[in-house]
């Protein structure tokens, strides 16, 4: 058996094998309610024969949605929708989880596919945007945050909370807080974002990430894994220094619960010099995960399935997050396990295509 298709366990959860679909926002929700095409996109996902498809991030809060388009867990009224999302990748397979987040001071955006820039001031669609402190994204995204009191922090975080209470409501057994990209929990731990002189700034800029860890980690069920992605790297040139810090932030997390990280770039400067490559995460996964002591997933270019075997085989990452592959080809996992020669492999699909496709030599 390849190590692709081995299976992998964190916590009480075992996944059928190791390739993941990472969240893909679809920018196709209506005030946070997911809809017919939420459903049938995570119910071909789940059916591919992916061991665990991430839900896309989710709002904790209206302001915390990227676009009008994003989906969020905000009110108990959104856990019906999310429980037939959750239902659906379930019954193909795999695990369902979800993804929390909040924007910060790249939120009231448009969808990509329409600008993706800020939503201008005079439009009724957008909103005021928060964040550490008041400073713009910048390029695309020039709307100046307003600065978040002590009091609007705990807010946020009381909603984080909330929100990971929901996605266990709707049926959801992983966890991904969403502290990369350059949305709001990013921005804490970023000089480039947070300026504060008080106790969320300075040497103190990762405590945001760690008190809002630790508050999900406590009404989170224990038995199930509580994951976070984080960017551990700016490529802005000062990437030693980003790296030592992110991994000593990583450390803390664990400490708090983490049970496992997905690993990314931080995306906090629009002019980062990021190497877009094959696999271009894996080798910074892996020092983070060796130097701070927990499994690690990563994605980014990882779309063949030998390049799988070579990060899996290599140690570098433990999970294989393959993205916009999966939007190709949703059914992905069958042609990996074609390609590495496994046994029976249209059996990683559901019976009513695995059948067929087993039955005649030349489908296999
Ligand atoms: P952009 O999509 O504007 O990307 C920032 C820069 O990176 C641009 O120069 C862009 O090139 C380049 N870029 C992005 N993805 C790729 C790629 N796969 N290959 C080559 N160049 C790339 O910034 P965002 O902040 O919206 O997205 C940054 C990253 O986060 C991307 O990887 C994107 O896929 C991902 N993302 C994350 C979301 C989330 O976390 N919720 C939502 C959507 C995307 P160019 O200008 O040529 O496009
Ligand atoms: C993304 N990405 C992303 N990341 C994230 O943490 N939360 C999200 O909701 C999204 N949304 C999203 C939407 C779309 C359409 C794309 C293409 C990407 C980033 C994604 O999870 C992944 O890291 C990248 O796509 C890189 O992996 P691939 O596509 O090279 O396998």
């Amino acid at each position: 058996m390849s190590k692709l298709f081995s299976p992998f366990t964190l916590k009480s959860v075992t996944l059928r094998n190791r390739i993941a679909v990472p969240p893909m926002c679809q920018y196709s929700a209506v005030n946070g309610f997911v809809n017919d095409w939420h459903i049938n996109h995570y119910a071909a996902l789940g059916r591919g024969g992916a061991g665990l498809v991430i839900v896309e991030a989710t709002a904790v809060s209206p302001e915390g949605r990227i676009t009008p388009g994003c989906t969020g867990l905000w009110s108990d009224d959104h856990v019906r929708g999310m429980s037939e999302v959750s239902a659906a990748i379930k019954r193909g397979g795999a695990v369902p989880g979800i993804q929390i987040g909040h924007a910060g001071r790249k939120a009231s955006a448009n969808r990509p596919w329409e600008g993706d820039d800020h939503i201008k001031d005079q439009e009724p669609d957008g909103w005021e945007t928060i964040a550490p402190s008041a400073i713009p994204f910048g390029a695309h995204l020039p709307k100046t945050p307003k600065e978040m009191s002590t009091e609007v922090i705990q807010r946020v975080q009381a909603d984080f909370i909330e929100a990971a209470q929901r996605a266990r409501a709707a049926g959801f057994e992983w966890l991904e807080l969403h502290f990369a990209h350059g949305y709001l929990a990013q921005s804490f731990f970023s000089e480039y974002a947070n300026t504060r002189s008080d106790e969320y700034g300075g040497n103190q800029r990762g405590r945001f990430i760690l008190e809002t860890l630790e508050a999900v980690r406590e009404v989170w069920p224990q038995h199930l894994p509580l994951t976070a992605r984080i960017g551990v790297i700016e490529f802005d040139g000062h990437d030693e220094k980003t790296l030592t810090e992110s991994i000593a932030l990583v450390r803390e997390m664990k400490a708090k619960g983490l049970d496992m990280l997905n690993v990314s770039v931080n995306f906090n400067i629009p002019d980062a010099q990021v190497p877009w490559g094959p696999a271009f995460l894996a080798p910074i996964a892996q020092r983070v995960g060796n130097e701070a002591g927990l499994p690690v997933a990563a994605a980014g270019g990882i779309d063949s399935p030998r390049l799988c075997e070579m990060v899996l085989e290599e140690k570098q990452i433990d999970l294989v997050m393959i993205g916009r592959a999966h939007l190709a080809n949703p059914h992905w996992a069958y042609q990996a396990a074609k390609a590495l020669g496994e046994e029976s492999p249209s059996w990683v699909l559901p019976a009513p295509y695995a059948h067929w496709l087993a039955r005649y030599a030349a489908s296999e």
